[in-house]
């Protein structure tokens, strides 16, 4: 059954988590597509910032891979990025701390009021909240609700990044929020033995994966990939990566995709928000 989310309830003064305690599966890895690209799109930010950046892993699971693999990646762009692995399960908190690498990663009890200690670096607003594969066991009613309150934690110029993948990162989509709400939409793929691009269909957040119907946008987008995919298909002779990168070009001429081939060459492609909102 989906989790479900109050927003009334959460406006009380209740000290508990804001949220539901959903399955804890993760892996080591499986969201290595999504540090890339957040590395890359928040890198000027990280650069940027007078004071340590704070980065938040809302809902890391029942083991903190996910936490200390996004510190690793942060850190090459912004050595000293604290990133605090957020978790409303306490038994997955208790299992996280031995992981910890204080001040640049830490693990904590919270749910989606995002709990950050004030006289911290960011003033507790951090430059990021990711939270993947949280969402999709929610009901879909609850998603906007969510994106607001995370979006009204972030610091100016900072990114909530909501999605889903598979079990091992092979197929992710994610959406973008900054604090004025949803910009993008990011695919992101292993291109090696995939069939088609809505191949990725089953991974997209809760947002979307309901309106995959005819008629609806996203169901466009991915009808109008597949077909471009299709005529791609003697690039596939230079490998899946020409394929994709030939794919997105075509596609670029209907869509107003937001990256180029720099991103396509890594199996990415990002759509505004405005063109896939159901
Ligand atoms: C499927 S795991 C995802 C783990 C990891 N993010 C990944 O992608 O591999 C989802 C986790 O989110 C946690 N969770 C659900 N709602 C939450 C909330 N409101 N705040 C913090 N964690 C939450 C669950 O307890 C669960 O451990």
């Amino acid at each position: 059954m989906a989790a479900s989310f109050d927003p009334a309830a959460a406006r009380g003064r209740s000290s508990r988590p804001v949220g539901t305690v959903t399955r804890g599966t993760t892996n080591t890895n499986r969201l290595r597509r999504m540090d890339r690209w957040i590395a890359h799109t928040l890198g000027p930010a990280l650069r940027s910032l007078p004071l340590p950046p704070v980065a938040v892993d809302l809902g890391y699971g029942a083991a903190p891979w996910t936490a200390v693999e996004l510190s690793g990646r942060l850190r090459t762009v912004r050595a000293d990025v604290r990133v605090v692995g957020i978790e409303i399960e306490p038994e997955r908190v208790a299992a996280a701390l031995p992981y910890a690498d204080p001040p640049l990663l830490t693990f904590r009890r919270g749910g989606f009021e995002v709990p950050l200690d004030s006289a911290g670096p960011g003033g507790a607003r951090p430059l990021l909240i990711r939270a993947a594969n949280v969402l999709r066991q929610y009901e879909e009613s609850a998603v906007a609700a969510v994106w607001e309150r995370l979006c009204g934690r972030l610091a100016p110029g900072g990114l909530l990044v909501e999605g889903t993948c598979d079990e091992i990162g092979r197929r992710h989509v994610w959406v973008a929020l900054g604090p004025e709400g949803p910009r993008t939409v990011t695919f992101a793929a292993r291109l090696g033995g995939l069939g088609q691009p809505s191949d990725l269909a089953e991974r997209l957040p809760k947002a979307l994966i309901h309106h995959n119907v005819p008629g609806r946008p996203v169901h466009a987008f991915l009808t109008d990939f597949d077909r471009a995919w299709s005529a791609a298909a003697p690039y596939g002779a230079f490998g899946a990566r020409q394929r994709w990168v030939a794919a997105c070009t075509s596609l670029a001429g209907s869509w107003p995709l937001v990256d180029a081939r720099g991103r396509w060459r890594q199996g990415e492609v990002t759509v505004p928000w405005s063109a896939l909102a159901p």
